[in-house]
């Protein structure tokens, strides 16, 4: 992990587009599925904290190291295309996919579907089925391998599926084992990426990004984003 400058090249509005923007910025900078970056904007005296960036899709490669990502976070409103941005990353721990599974299914219980699309494409690259339900999907603008569904289909993925990615806010945590339906067979490897308000990003141990797992609290910024299932059921 360390300080690098990317720059905002696009500005992505339309929900269809799974993203908030593009960023161009050298590939060592590129998040894990999973993993985030943080931004600041040098100029803009306002920003209190940075904005969290997840990828929204594989990195398209350019000349000269750099590559060109799609990125879902909630960018500052009055930053424009082409500003310069400073960047932390890659930070946290990402999803693990592992080599052995042929059926993906991956939910995104609330927003976009973004921040599963790059786990998406490790997927099919290494030849897993994938399925994808989401709260709001942009079916036109996903890879024509991926299966849609509902996510009324949740029971019926969960029993499909060998591994299992969630996209959810740190709201939906209370809620989570009644919205599955009961805990996934131990057979099944789950992980979710929760959302969760992250200022410092680790920097500062501010506490802001605790949640309950397991037998404690973790940090999202530094122990996550991604957790095991199991760890955020145990303490419901
Ligand atoms: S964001 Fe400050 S400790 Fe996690």
């Amino acid at each position: 992990m360390a300080n690098y400058t990317g720059q905002l090249s696009e500005i992505l509005l339309e929900a269809y587009q799974n993203a908030s923007a593009r960023l161009v910025c050298p590939a060592v900078v590129q998040p894990a599925p999973g993993q985030y970056l943080q931004a600041t904007h040098p100029h803009d005296e306002s920003q209190a904290v940075p904005v969290t960036l997840f990828a929204a899709g594989p990195a398209n490669p350019l000349p000269g190291g750099r590559v060109s990502l799609a990125m879902l976070g909630a960018l500052r409103p009055d930053w424009p295309p082409g500003a310069e941005l400073a960047l932390r990353g890659p930070l946290g721990r990402g999803f693990s996919l592992p080599k052995r599974a042929q059926r993906v299914a991956l939910l995104g219980l609330q927003g976009s579907p973004g921040r599963l699309l790059p786990l998406a494409a490790q997927a099919l690259a290494q030849g897993s089925q994938v399925a994808l339900a989401s709260q709001a999907l942009a079916a036109g603008h996903l890879p024509p391998a991926i299966e849609v569904h509902e996510l009324n289909d949740l029971p019926k993925l969960l029993a499909w599926a060998d591994y299992v990615a969630l996209d959810l806010d740190r709201t939906d945590l209370e809620s989570l084992e009644a919205r599955l339906g009961g805990r996934p067979p131990r057979a099944i490897t789950a992980q979710a990426l929760v959302r969760a308000s992250m200022p410092c990003g680790g920097l500062a141990g501010c506490g802001v990004c605790s949640l309950p797992a397991g037998r404690g609290t973790r940090l999202a910024c530094e122990q996550g984003p991604v957790f095991e299932l199991s760890e955020l059921l145990a303490v419901t």
